[in-house]
């Protein structure tokens, strides 16, 4: 029997990268998933790859920033598969660096709406879902950056993914004796397309494997696998953390 066998979860940002691991891995692992992204075909894709039938496997295109979108997703799992368990509210936008004095109000808009205010969005209308279930397990792809590390260049992206902490942690408190958990998943490098835009060299990818313990960046599937353990079972008394799946950049200092 699979980690998430009889669940239901909801993954954003299915498109690419750890959205798309995570896809692939928690429907290994028995859960059918009501995915979403912005690219419907790319979207459709990773759907097909799981379950060409559509029988476990649900998709919503569209944009996190769209309260539209957190709405279809919830009625999805319900309507499609009866309940909603779980949701990796997981897609996000680095921006475009830059010193934060540069940054104009619709450059800071952008970042904080895609990553903190979809997040927020989703979360609000997956925890009905989940108390109707008599509980559930909230996560965000939060981020080493602006938690544990800060680099110049990403303070709309700091702000927001830190932002993710807090509400991870006010949900946790508000909702845990309902049973709902809540937890922020703070990812290090990844390799994924947004991973490879912030270090678009061979210097800056040498960079950012330095800065981890383990002198390397992570695979998407790695990170897929600490969102699973907080989806699942596995991490019944966990919530309101904020959990590092960060090859050790957070405590790497050489
Ligand atoms: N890569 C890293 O080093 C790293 C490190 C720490 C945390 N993270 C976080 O991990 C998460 C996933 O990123 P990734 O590295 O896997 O990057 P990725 O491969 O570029 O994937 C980003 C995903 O988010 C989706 N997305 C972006 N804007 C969206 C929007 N407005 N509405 C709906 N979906 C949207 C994209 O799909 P569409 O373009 O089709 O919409 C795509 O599926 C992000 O929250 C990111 O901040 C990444």
């Amino acid at each position: 029997m699979g980690q998430l066998t009889g669940k239901v979860a909801i993954i954003t940002g299915a498109s690419s990268g750890i959205g798309r691991a995570a896809a692939v891995l928690f429907a290994q692992e028995g859960a059918r998933l009501v995915l979403n992204a912005r690219r419907g075909e790319r979207l459709e894709q990773t759907a097909a790859e799981i379950d060409r039938t559509g029988e476990t496997v649900a998709t919503v295109a569209g944009d996190v920033r769209e309260p539209e979108v957190a709405d279809a997703l919830v009625e999805t799992a319900l309507q499609r598969f009866g309940g909603l368990d779980a949701a990796l509210n997981n897609a996000g936008d680095v921006g475009v660096p830059g010193p934060l004095a540069d940054v104009d109000e619709a450059a800071w808009r952008q970042v904080i709406d895609v990553n903190l205010t979809g997040a927020f969005l989703g979360a609000r209308r997956q925890i009905p879902a989940m108390l109707a279930r008599g509980g559930g397990s909230i996560i965000f792809t939060s981020s080493f950056v602006g938690h544990a590390n800060a680099f110049p260049g990403l303070g709309p992206y700091a702000a927001a993914k830190a932002g993710l902490v807090g509400l991870a942690r006010a949900i946790a408190v508000e909702y845990g004796p309902q049973g709902v958990r809540a937890n922020a998943l703070l990812s290090g490098g990844v390799d994924t397309p947004m991973g490879r835009s912030v270090a678009d060299t061979p210097e800056a990818q040498a960079l950012v494997r330095s800065l981890h313990a383990l002198k390397r960046q992570a695979e998407p599937e790695e990170i897929a696998q600490a969102a699973l353990f907080l989806a699942s079972d596995l991490s019944s008394f966990i919530t309101g953390s904020a959990m590092f799946a960060d090859g050790g950049a957070s405590v790497c200092k050489v």
